[in-house]
């Protein structure tokens, strides 16, 4: 993990997707044990979570819980490198940084966090962030080893990933990445940057939460099925990532045994600069027959949820997505109709706007809820 010499896995397990009863905050705690002992068993050493995961809507999750649940039922904590991230949104004065951090240790029943990241640092929280003393707060918690290395998250734009890189000698980063999203947000500059600056960069949604495996337009089917060597999507995108030498680790939110032994399999051959030529012209034909398919750049990242209105916002821009990528949307139409509880569909968008300053990905859900309601009436 840059400068850190720590030795990362290149596949991480991103934990704010553990399998669920159906409910967001309600983790199926056996399945999700036994992700996590295959995952560890096979060499996966990097556990990502913050204090918001699978809770509602930014408030205390269950992630961190029953992770610390976890380590202790298995005597596993130092076997692994565990971070987790302040919900920088919810502190409103220095004491609360030091009140989280304490919470999150005793949530996550340790002593130390390896990796702490200050959670989706925006424009506007940056500056008020740094005038309370955030850099301050972090000195302290490494001097007193709550905490052994800094990091930060952010969905934000190029010019304020460089402005918080170069505010202190963080020891990582974590940006979204994958193929698609080369150009958005931290991106390739991104990537170079804090590269150049020794520091260790972790990837989130590198399926697009899901998407690039899920939702193949026939268009990018027909690419991967003549290409020489067989794939599936997911192998294809996670390949793309760990072609990069600049990329530490890889997370995924892996709520499945299939997904996760095929994400460990592909990570067998997850080498930097091993991708042929031949093979990054066939991602770029992907790239070009992806354009104008994906309808709402939504990852299904649940940080818009709960709605107050009741609106399922990620699973509403999941079909209107799916529908807008097949030439005959007909079985998506029945998907949402029969899928999704009438209370949860796009009709009960009121247009309030909570959604959207939440959103990481800046849509505006308020509009492209009406595009779900016409194309599903
Ligand atoms: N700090 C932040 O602001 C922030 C934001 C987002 C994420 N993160 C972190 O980054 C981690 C990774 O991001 P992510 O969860 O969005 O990762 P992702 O890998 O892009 O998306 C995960 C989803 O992809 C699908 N998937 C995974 N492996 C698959 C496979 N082999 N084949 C088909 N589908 C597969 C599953 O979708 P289905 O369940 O629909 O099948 C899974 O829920 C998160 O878990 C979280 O720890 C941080």
């Amino acid at each position: 993990m840059g400068k850190t010499g720590e030795k990362i896995s290149i596949l991480g397990f991103g934990c704010m997707r553990l399998p669920t009863y159906g409910r967001y905050d309600d983790i199926d705690r056996k399945q999700a044990s036994k992700l996590l002992d295959f995952a560890l068993e096979s060499g996966v050493n990097y556990l990502d979570t913050a204090y918001s995961y699978h809770g509602d809507g930014g408030n205390g999750g269950d992630s961190e819980v029953f992770l610390g649940e976890y380590f202790k039922d298995k005597d596993c904590r130092e076997e692994v490198y565990l971070a987790t991230k302040l919900p920088v949104w919810l502190v409103k004065k220095k004491d609360d940084m030091e009140r989280f951090l304490d919470w999150q240790l005793e949530r996550l029943q340790t002593d130390y966090i390896d990796f702490y990241l200050l959670h989706s640092v925006k424009e506007r929280n940056w500056s008020y962030l740094e005038d309370m003393g955030v850099l301050n707060f972090l000195d302290d918690a490494l001097a007193n080893g709550r905490i052994k290395y800094t990091g930060f998250s952010t969905h934000d734009e190029i010019e304020l990933f460089k402005d918080v890189t170069d505010s202190y000698n963080w020891d990582m980063c974590l940006i979204q990445y994958n193929y698609l999203d080369e150009e958005i947000q931290a991106g390739h500059e991104g990537l170079k940057y804090a590269f150049e600056r020794n520091m260790g960069i972790a990837v989130m949604e590198p399926l697009k939460g899901g998407v690039l495996a899920n939702h193949t337009p026939p268009e990018v089917k027909k690419i991967w099925d003549n290409a020489p060597i067989k794939r599936t999507p997911g192998e294809w995108a996670f390949r793309y990532l760990w072609n990069y030498p600049e990329i530490t680790t890889v997370l995924s939110g892996m709520n499945s045994m299939q997904h996760l032994v095929e994400n460990i399999f592909t990570a067998t051959d997850g080498k930097s600069n091993s991708l042929t030529s031949t093979e990054l012209k066939i991602m770029e034909d992907v790239k070009e027959a992806y354009q104008g398919k994906i309808e709402v750049d939504c990852s299904a990242c649940h940080y818009c949820m709960p709605c107050p209105n009741g609106v399922n916002i990620p699973g509403c821009f999941s079909y209107l997505n799916q529908a807008a990528m097949l030439d005959d949307p007909t079985e998506v139409h029945i998907q949402y109709k029969f899928m999704l509880k009438d209370e949860e569909k796009a009709d009960m968008c009121t247009g309030c706007g909570v959604c959207e300053e939440l959103c990481t990905q800046k849509i505006r859900v308020s509009e492209k809820m009406k595009r779900v309601k016409e194309e599903f009436k």
